[in-house]
């Protein structure tokens, strides 16, 4: 029954969140609860000698406040590499770094009472850049000061080089990016009667939380039972932090056998959590006389802050995505993150891939220029079709839908036309370019996480034929309860008002891995497959008892089953009841997992990941050459999604990614004074506004991956991935320069014009 998936369904949690009744954490109450604040460094790098609590202790509401050595259980976290401390004991590495709790009778007393806490430390003088962290005599921020290092080898590149009749070089720079959730981190933690503890928080990863909570107090998973409360936005950035906050929090919980809450403030939210890796990418890259890419060199750096994360998860998926959705036949990549004294940069919607496409697409740009060829024609020449290969050795057979998606976006985009008229209607005040970007996306966790590649669901089936459906992963604002009802409602063949999702709970569904890289319809939606297809034996079970014939004459589809094809039909809500009185199973438990990949890490040769989504986007902008302000006109985005399951759900996700990515290309400024964020809230830290947004027209490119749940791909990150590398093409195409750093700001582009004028060039 078709006309469930593959349609647009409004979004169940909409009409809720709209009437602003939903229920975020910071809005739960419970009784005898508690409030905690982290006591957080101000310094950037050094040793904490002590600390005395003696002004924090008279604050008003003071109860307790706890340290390094109160930890009941490790003293240390991390999602992939353990080098953070819950509290630190001895060194410091950046601001924000957790010295330690208050809990105190309310939030604002928990406030202050952290605040009057007296750190003492030495200090050391920071390593505040890539530049200084790479530095020969620099200090050591850990055992090293890389935090991880990827390659990605295959080929002859020196005689790719040789070969080559044009060799192009270049380099970019990315700035930060701040995820700006609207709710800050927050959670409650109780701890129960019977010595469990329950967790709830706004979080992405309710399985990281459990491992936490569980090794920082020193108990049994069994016994850490996490409940995700609705998200206000995370893009990434309630991936690994959750876990900080609701460990720390729980330790409070646990020792004052109280439940505690601890929310965030925005400022310390946005000074202690993770963001976009700045990066600096430097390339060397050969074509022939044709326009075919040879080979390509390229160097990456990232800014990696004072703890691991996910850098590796960055810097690897920026090393295999370095040279885009392209053709490279000789490729030598090195990407390293370094440790600084700065904010750990972490999990950002892309993970490594937005930096990646900024410098690829801007240098393919640049290299088409040089050899006097159309930007788009040079991309459909080298761009990955079915049967190519990707740089890292990948062969794709199916669902590549990279060169339709650079048509759709021409076509949308009018591109020649538009191209033209650009020229035409720009004048000696406003310039007109425009630009395109393309890039693919390994979906699901890829190869170094593979181990954690897998998701589950339960569907339960209720006496009344009403059904509810527990998944492993969580929504966190990008719609996924709408498509688990909606591909649920498909499996059953009912409607998806029969179905309820539940709020995700880790004692729900078994481990199914984090809520990122763009897997939850992939991954849920199969899960889902799997568990529907046991329910359907059931359904038919009791068909088959009912009609009085064998199991194998029955066929249930369209929420019916039926004998032959001529019986009457027995409805699903009729089967649910039948189903309870035969004692058949009313639920069962659906697992999927990535197939295995075979990916060798030493050359990056292999299969990164089991697919991938592709994506074009095309932008047209508006430069005023007196001020330097960029507006982005109009967007035209074309993504290969597989299959589009909620094509409504689908248009929101590019529309919040575009908007989100231009925020990264043009507006967004982190500014730190050794360390210290000092555009901490929304008056200095600039984010666009639907007043700043641009016309966003969208089409989807249906090439059904078959592993694909109904032949779906993901969309959450692609969605951002491009836009960045449109907008500066389109700066560059308008002001006839290179626009090679992001942000681009009005003072940054002035002095690029004024450049041009000196050097004589035409603009
Ligand atoms: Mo997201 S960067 O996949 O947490």
């Amino acid at each position: 029954m078709n006309d469930i998936i593959w349609q647009s369904m409004p979004r169940v949690d909409g009409l809720d969140k709209a009437r602003g009744k939903t229920e975020f954490i910071a809005d739960r109450s419970f009784p005898h609860l508690l409030h905690a604040y982290p006591v957080f460094s101000t310094i950037s790098s050094g040793r904490l000698l002590s600390t005395n609590i003696e002004s924090a202790e008279s604050t008003n509401g003071f109860i307790a406040a706890f340290f390094a050595g109160e930890v009941p259980g490790e003293n240390r976290i991390g999602v992939i590499v353990d080098d953070q401390p819950l509290f630190v004991h001895d060194r410091i590495r950046y601001i924000g770094d957790a010295v330690g709790i208050v809990v105190a009778e309310t939030a604002e007393n928990a406030y202050r009472a952290a605040k009057a806490v007296d750190v003492i430390v030495e200090t050391d003088s920071p390593i505040l850049s890539i530049a200084d962290s790479r530095h020969e005599q620099a200090p050591l921020i850990h055992e090293t000061n890389i935090a991880c290092e990827h390659r990605v080898l295959v080929g002859d590149v020196d005689a790719g080089f040789t070969a080559s009749n044009h060799i192009v070089t270049g380099t970019i720079k990315t700035g930060y990016q701040e995820h700006y959730y609207l709710e800050p981190q927050g959670c409650v933690v109780v701890p129960e009667d019977d010595g469990t503890i329950t967790v709830y928080g706004s979080i992405q990863c309710v399985f990281y939380v459990q491992k936490a909570v569980a090794r920082n107090l020193g108990i049994e998973y069994s016994r850490v039972r996490v409940v995700q409360t609705p998200v206000g936005g995370a893009f990434g950035g309630k991936e690994d932090i959750p876990s900080e906050v609701c460990a720390r929090t729980a330790v409070a919980a646990w020792l004052l056998k109280r439940p505690v809450q601890m929310i965030y403030r925005r400022a310390d939210d946005l000074q202690s959590t993770s963001k976009r890796h700045p990066a600096e990418i430097s390339y060397k890259i050969g074509v022939d006389d044709t326009g075919k890419l040879l080979a390509g060199e390229v160097d990456i750096h990232l800014n990696a802050g004072a703890y691991a994360t996910l850098s590796s998860v960055v810097s690897f998926r920026a090393a295999t995505q370095a040279l885009g959705p392209y053709q490279v036949p000789n490729v030598r990549v090195h990407s390293t993150a370094w440790y600084t004294n700065l904010p750990p940069a972490g999990a950002f919607r892309g993970f490594g891939s937005p930096q990646a496409t900024f410098g690829h697409e801007r240098m393919m740009d640049k290299i088409a220029r040089q050899i006097g060829m159309d930007p788009v024609k040079f991309r459909m020449l080298n761009i990955l079709k079915p049967g190519s290969s990707t740089t890292t050795g990948h062969h794709l057979d199916t669902s590549v839908g990279a060169e339709e998606t650079i048509e759709a976006a021409v076509n949308l985009a009018g591109y020649s036309d538009t191209s033209t008229k650009c020229k035409q209607e720009s004048d000696e005040r406003y310039r007109y370019g425009i630009g395109a970007s393309a890039c693919h996306y390994g979906n699901c966790l890829g190869s170094p996480g593979w181990a954690l590649d897998g998701s589950a669901a339960r569907i339960q089936i209720h006496r009344d034929g009403l059904v509810a459906v527990a998944y492993g992963l969580v929504d966190m604002g990008q719609g996924a309860i709408t498509v688990v009802a909606q591909m649920t409602a498909e499996a059953l063949g009912i409607d998806p008002r029969q179905v309820t999702v539940l709020q995700t709970d880790t004692t729900n569904v078994p481990d199914s891995g984090p809520s990122v890289a763009s897997r939850n319809v992939v991954m849920t939606g199969n899960a889902i497959r799997s568990a529907a297809g046991k329910i359907v034996e059931s359904l038919c079970k009791a068909a088959a008892h009912k009609f009085g014939c064998a199991e194998d004459d029955v066929s249930y589809s369209n929420g019916a089953a039926r004998r032959g094809d001529d019986s009457p039909a027995l409805q699903f809500v009729e089967l649910a009841e039948l189903m309870y009185l035969l004692n058949l199973p009313m639920d069962a438990l659906g697992w999927w997992h990535v197939p295995e990949l075979d990916h060798d890490p030493e050359t990056g040769q292999g299969e990164a990941y089991f697919t991938y989504s592709y994506a074009t986007q095309i932008a047209r902008v508006r430069v005023d050459m007196i001020t330097g302000n960029v507006k982005v006109t109009d967007v035209w985005a074309a993504h290969d999604v597989g299959r589009a399951i909620n094509p409504a759900g689908l248009e929101g996700q590019v529309e919040g990614g575009v908007v989100q990515g231009i925020g990264w290309a043009l507006y967004e400024n982190m500014q730190m004074n050794n360390g210290k964020i000092s555009t901490d809230n929304l008056s200095t830290y600039l984010l666009p506004t639907s007043m700043d947004s641009p016309n966003i027209s969208s089409v989807f490119v249906e090439n059904a991956e078959p592993l694909g749940p109904w032949g779906a791909k993901g969309i959450g990150e692609p969605a951002i991935i491009p836009i960045a590398g449109a907008v500066a093409n389109a700066i560059s195409d308008a002001i006839d320069r290179d626009v090679n750093e992001i942000p681009i700001h009005p003072e940054d582009l002035l002095k690029l014009i004024n450049e041009s004028l000196s050097t004589g060039r035409t603009v």
